[in-house]
């Protein structure tokens, strides 16, 4: 990576040419455990959950949103290249997921991190990670780290309630035929 870049960034949903980059930028920081290691076939399949910083020459940067219903959403894998980190690409990524968490009206958006002053500054809230069942039946109990987790659970909207299955909406009836 260049240290210095002039080209306008550009913020945009990932496509499926991107994998291989966004591969290489999460490694960079999973290597060290900063981050959660992803696959590169697992990137492919969720690669419509990634939103991708780009200047013309590259990707800068990238963050994830997944979606567990229309109560929550969480957001991942955020990462910046080192060089590159404090020019407000890391805001603008998290700034692009919330507005893509509002296009689909979700409640809540939520996330697990170990530097949570990044993310208060962009309204995230502490919460008791027990708050957020989905996170926990989806990711923690499965996680090696499940009883020396140092990560802190974070949220911005509304909290989800207790689980409420909503009715499916029934067939339009349909009209007979009126007889003449
Ligand atoms: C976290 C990360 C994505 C931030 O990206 P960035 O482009 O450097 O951040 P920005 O320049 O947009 O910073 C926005 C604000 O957050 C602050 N900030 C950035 N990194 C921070 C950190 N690690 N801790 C606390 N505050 C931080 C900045 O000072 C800035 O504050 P300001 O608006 O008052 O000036 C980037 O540092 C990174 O890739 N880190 C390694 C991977 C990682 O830890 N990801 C998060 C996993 S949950």
């Amino acid at each position: 990576m260049p240290l210095f870049r002039k080209t306008a960034i550009r913020v945009r949903k990932a496509l499926l040419p991107d994998a291989a980059a966004i591969d290489g930028l999460l490694f960079e920081y999973s290597r060290h455990g900063m981050l959660l290691a992803r696959s590169l076939p697992e990137l492919y399949e969720n690669i419509r959950d990634f939103t991708v910083a780009e200047d013309g020459q590259g990707i800068l940067g990238c963050g994830a949103l997944h979606f567990y219903g229309r109560h929550l959403a969480e957001v991942r894998s955020i990462a910046v290249w080192p060089r590159l980190r404090g020019r407000g690409i890391g805001a603008m990524i998290v700034d692009a997921l919330l507005a893509e968490a509002d296009q689909h009206r979700i409640a809540c958006v939520c996330l697990f991190t170990r530097i949570p002053r990044f993310f208060a500054g962009l309204g995230f809230k502490k919460v008791e990670r027990e708050r957020l069942p989905d996170k926990i039946y989806k990711d923690c109990l499965q996680c090696k780290r499940r009883d020396d987790c140092d990560e802190v659970a974070m949220f911005r909207g509304r909290l989800p309630g207790f689980a409420r299955q909503e009715p499916r909406p029934t067939r339009r009836a349909t009209r007979r035929p009126s007889r003449t």
